[in-house]
């Protein structure tokens, strides 16, 4: 299975992951074989990309940080709760925090210096749901990493699956379609504020979790926003938070341009740790996230072409491939090679689909005999 950008080229191909909508409901089931039509209607519904099943290795399957079922619910939880919250009407946080403890239950069962995978397809119409639940995941792992309480990690993932609240009452700008104006921009930056005002006040929320909204956006050396807090002022979830905040940003799909890839994300934020990110948290989150999605295609430095087929603790830039092509392009028996205990190989560069010499030569006879 692979991301792929949702475009005509895509017909035939098959879903390798169902697609849900923000409110639970399944649009697409895995296995569907993709239609001209199926294409333009998730594209009328905000997704930009898809996962796809790699047509010539099927048995690759992707491992989520959390469970299909338990991320989908949560999404929809959040969405009710947020959307009650902007509107002041009463809701019940009970659900949303056992969703929290849930997701803390499922990455805790993972091993020291597991690679977590991502969740990719989301609708940009419903982004904001999709984000938050993946900030609040993101701030786990790294919580998870410094060794916190349950309870800490509790305050820790409800500040972060509400750190952007208070964007819902800033209008569409949340849904805007193309870069924000200026005017746009003062508007958006309310949001963190907002947040906390809807927070800080209720039973069911530690005014910690409230005071991730507010500080979200703060930058280590204060050229943040709103308030400019400098390094140790702003506290130490919210640190966390802006780091998992800046990762999904980037690796999700907006209307004016398509997700940035994982290992290209890493590569853009490494600079700004110790500036505006707080370097600690960066290098606990980016130890322990993925940089190639099992599926991705690859060269590696030989210029064998490979399929990226699995990860290994601890070292998420250097994964296991199939190599299935020689520098030529030339097929040859496929084999396993796992770049962690092959230090002289490594990943060149990431390619969208098979280049074209094997594509044909893998569609010729090798399909299902690997
Ligand atoms: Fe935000």
């Amino acid at each position: 299975m692979r991301p792929a950008p949702l475009s005509p080229a895509l017909t035939g191909h098959t879903l390798g992951k169902t697609v849900y909508a923000a409110d639970g409901n399944p649009l697409l089931t895995a296995g569907t074989r993709l239609t001209a039509q199926m294409i333009q209607t998730l594209r009328n519904r905000g997704y930009a990309s898809v996962i796809i099943r790699n047509e010539f290795f099927p048995d690759l399957e992707t491992d989520e940080a959390v469970g299909e079922e338990t991320r989908v619910r949560t999404v929809a939880l959040a969405k009710k709760a947020m959307e009650a919250l902007t509107d002041g009407r009463q809701v019940s946080l009970t659900p949303v925090n056992r969703a929290v403890d849930e997701l803390i239950n499922a990455l805790e069962c993972r091993p020291p210096g597991h690679v977590h995978t991502l969740y990719w397809q989301r609708s940009i119409a419903e982004e904001i749901y999709a984000h938050s639940v993946n900030v609040c995941i993101l701030s786990l792992i790294v919580g998870i990493g410094l060794g916190y309480s349950r309870s800490d990690l509790h305050k820790l993932g409800v500040g972060a699956l509400f750190h952007d609240v208070g964007k819902l009452g800033c209008g569409e700008l949340h849904r805007k379609a193309t870069p924000l104006t200026p005017e746009e921009w003062e508007l958006a930056k309310t949001h963190s504020r907002a947040g906390y005002d809807l927070l800080h006040d209720r039973a069911e929320i530690s005014l910690l979790s409230a005071h991730v909204a507010w500080q979200h956006h703060e930058r280590l050396d204060g050229s943040g926003y709103p308030r400019g807090l400098k390094g140790p002022e702003i506290h130490e979830f919210a640190r966390i938070a802006a780091v998992a905040n800046a990762f999904d940003a980037l690796v999700a799909d907006r209307p004016y341009r398509n997700g940035t890839p994982p290992h290209l994300v890493v590569g853009r934020l490494q600079p700004l740790a110790g500036r505006h990110l707080d370097p600690k948290m960066t290098g606990i989150l980016f130890s322990r996230l993925e940089r190639y999605p099992v599926g991705t295609i690859v060269t590696l430095v030989t210029g064998e072409v490979a399929v990226v087929t699995g990860q290994n603790a601890w070292q998420p830039e250097r994964p296991r491939v199939r190599v299935v092509a020689d520098r030529d392009h030339r097929l040859i028996s496929p084999y396993d090679l796992n770049l962690a205990e092959h230090t002289a190989a490594a990943v060149r560069e990431v390619l969208g689909d098979y280049p074209a010499r094997v594509r044909e030569h893998l569609a010729d006879g090798s399909r299902g005999t690997v």
